[in-house]
């Protein structure tokens, strides 16, 4: 297992791991390094079966990710253009979306472009109250390339979706959650403590279950599939788990469930 990175940390406790962007000095923002680094610590933490859900935070505590970096692409044309949202999307964010294992955002300040991106390919997203959310692409001639343009209307709806894009403006943490953007907002200091409390409470449940309703539920989304069948598939190989036997047995044995 790789453990050490240049850009972020990743801390294991209690069957919770948190992953940490570190560059607080850019605010946290997305550079190609951070973007490999966070895809290896993903990648490794769902195949680490003590971990039952991931905390994804940026450091300090100012921002949680003000971007991608701004500096990388620049000078970019267009077939380097659609080659980093092309390979930033299925390598980072529609893999964290698909990820066996649950990712909870904790939107700890700003999360801007690819920050909320980040924060919207995540499962679900917690926010401190002095978080401030937008895609501001359009202020830079550009627009969201890491899936924004997608999962911004999904979680807002269309209309509420396009004006945050076209005015490229930032929303406080309570009109996100009003949006539905985020589920819960909290003070700075009880952001993590709120998302451990989740995580945990996931933690309890069949990780083999969750992973099937991640499945379920991901498929509603995806043009061309059709997330009945899939939620008849899930709902069925569930029964061939050795998590059913345990969650029915303790139910009828009226005791708590122990999943492996
Ligand atoms: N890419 C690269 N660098 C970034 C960055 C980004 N997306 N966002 C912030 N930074 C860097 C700044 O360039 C600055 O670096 P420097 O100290 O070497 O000059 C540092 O982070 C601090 O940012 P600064 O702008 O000085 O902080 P601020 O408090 O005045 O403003 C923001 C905060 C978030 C409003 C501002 O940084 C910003 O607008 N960032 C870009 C947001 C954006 O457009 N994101 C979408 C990118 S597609």
């Amino acid at each position: 297992m790789r453990m050490s990175f240049n850009n972020i940390l990743v801390k294991k406790n209690n069957k919770i791991a948190t992953v940490i962007i570190n560059r607080p000095k850019k605010l946290n923002a997305l550079n190609k390094e951070t973007i490999e680094e966070l895809h290896f610590a993903f990648e490794e933490l769902q195949s680490d079966e003590s971990i039952r859900a991931i905390i994804l935070t940026g450091s300090g505590d100012k921002a949680f990710v003000a971007g991608a970096d701004i500096s990388e692409f620049a000078d970019f044309d267009i077939s380097q253009g659609k080659d980093l949202a092309a390979k930033g999307q299925k390598y980072l964010f529609d893999y964290i979306e698909n990820l066996n294992t649950p990712v909870i955002a904790a939107i700890n300040g700003f999360a801007l472009g690819g920050g909320l991106e980040l924060a919207m390919a995540s499962h679900f997203r917690v926010a401190s109250d002095n978080a401030k959310m937008g895609l501001p692409e359009v202020s830079l001639g550009l627009i969201p390339g890491y899936g924004g343009t997608q999962r911004l209307p999904q979680l807002v709806g269309k209309g509420k979706a396009m004006e945050m894009i076209m005015t490229a403006g930032m929303i406080t943490a309570e009109d996100a959650k009003e949006s539905g953007l985020v589920n819960h907002v909290v003070s700075q200091e009880e952001l993590l403590p709120l998302c451990e409390r989740l995580a945990k409470k996931i933690g309890y449940n069949s990780s083999n279950a969750i992973s099937a309703a991640i499945k379920a539920i991901n498929a509603s989304y995806t043009a061309g599939v059709k997330g009945f069948e899939v939620e008849v598939e899930q709902f069925g190989n569930c029964f061939g788990t050795e998590d059913f036997n345990e969650g029915t047995t303790a139910f009828l044995d009226k005791r708590k469930p122990s999943f492996k």
